[in-house]
């Protein structure tokens, strides 16, 4: 098991990795002051494979209220459906929401828990790579708007996280590496050492072995936490976090969602960094090494279809993080030297999709 603590000056919470850490909610909410019932929010799947994992070992008075799986529960009408529940059940401000699912759940449950009575406390139990290493940490919670993907949400951070790996082998393949991508990112803006750990470890991590996967999410979480802590809000540091994304959401959109988040993510990567590396910074020595790192993972190093460059940077452009009618990008320098950058060019743009065009147009 492995700890992690997210140290805000408004209230440290901490985070608990390792197989079996269920076990651990409840003598934790017990001491939690007064909470009386738990709502555990999550959705159809998970709830099918992992809720009775959970409420076995939940000796509290507790109700479960589950979401259809996928995005579309990240919604403003998912969320009134969970706050007539709520009404329902009277749930008051002493009780505690659980959040258990995927970074949907997270993000649904955060922000019902962030609005709910002004905010009622909550723990996120997230359940897919991707949740456990970013998503459950810092405190982004929120739902879609149909203009924009969390347009409407609130900062408001869990009272713990517990990351059990036993609930990580339900995962599809796909899944489990896609979120993997995020975890290359934050050594790549980071920690250097850790993404030679993920070079060396790549079977262990793909065959899901317990301490492998504990160490990663331990070293992820630290990651996020730290740059959460330095910039909560969002106004400065934490935006190095978006490396990868400019380029990676403009493809998830290209290809209406055809692929998952993370491996978008892997592809805006090795974009992103070709466009470093075209500006003869020094990352330019290591551009291959994060395709290979990527590929090793299992993750596409191409995309699976010709996308126009001219429709990716349309896309980038309608980014939220777009000022001023300038792209903010967050480009990497060297490992662990991330840079933002606004005046990347539509020909760089040109360039970096194809350096990941599918190979059949290479
Ligand atoms: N708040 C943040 O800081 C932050 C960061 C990154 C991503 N996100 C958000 O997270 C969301 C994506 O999260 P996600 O990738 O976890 O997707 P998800 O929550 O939609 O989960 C993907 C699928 O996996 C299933 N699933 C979950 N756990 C499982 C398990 N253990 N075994 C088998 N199936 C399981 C779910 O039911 C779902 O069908 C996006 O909405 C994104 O915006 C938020
Ligand atoms: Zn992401």
């Amino acid at each position: 098991m492995e700890t992690a603590l997210v140290d805000l000056p408004t209230g440290a919470y901490s985070i608990t990795i390792g197989g079996g850490v269920r076990d651990r909610i409840a003598p934790f909410v017990k001491k939690l002051s007064g909470v009386d019932r738990c709502v555990i929010i999550t959705d159809h799947t998970v709830s099918g494979l992992h809720l009775p994992a959970l409420t076995s070992a939940l000796s509290i008075p507790h109700f479960v209220a589950i979401v259809p799986d996928g995005e579309d529960s990240k919604s403003l009408t998912q969320a009134a459906q969970v706050y007539d529940r709520l009404a329902a059940e009277r749930v008051e401000r002493s009780d505690l929401i659980i959040a258990l699912g995927g970074g949907v759940v997270g993000d649904l449950a955060g922000f019902v828990a962030g609005t709910w009575m002004r905010g009622i406390r909550f723990i996120q139990v997230p359940t897919t790579i991707e949740a456990a290493v970013d998503a459950s940490v810092g405190g982004k919670t929120g739902v879609n708007h149909p203009r924009g993907k969390n347009l409407i949400g609130v900062f408001y951070q869990p009272s713990a996280v517990f990351i059990d790996t036993d609930l990580l082998a339900t995962l599809p393949d796909r899944d489990f590496r896609a979120g993997l991508a995020e975890s290359i990112k934050h050594g790549l803006i980071r920690d250097p050492a850790l993404l030679t750990w993920h070079e060396q470890n790549a079977a262990r991590i793909l065959s899901r072995d317990a301490d492998a996967l504990t160490h990663l999410i331990a070293a992820n979480c630290r990651i996020k936490a730290e740059v959460v802590v330095a910039d909560e809000r969002e106004s400065g540091l934490r935006a190095i976090l978006n490396h990868g994304h400019t380029i990676g959401h403009a493809i998830e959109h290209a290809l209406a969602h055809e692929l998952r988040h993370g491996e978008c993510v892997g592809l805006g990567m090795i974009a992103e960094n070709h466009i470093a590396a075209g500006r003869g910074w020094p990352i330019a020595g290591d551009v291959q090494r994060i395709i290979d790192g990527l590929a090793a993972l299992g993750l596409p190093t191409r995309l699976p279809r010709q996308i126009e460059a001219d429709d990716i940077y349309a896309l980038c452009l309608q980014d939220k993080k777009v000022a001023g009618g300038q792209i903010r990008f967050q480009l990497l320098e060297a490992v662990g030297r991330p840079v933002s950058a606004s005046d990347v060019t539509a020909d760089e743009i040109g360039g970096a999709v194809a350096a990941i065009a599918p190979v059949s147009s290479a």
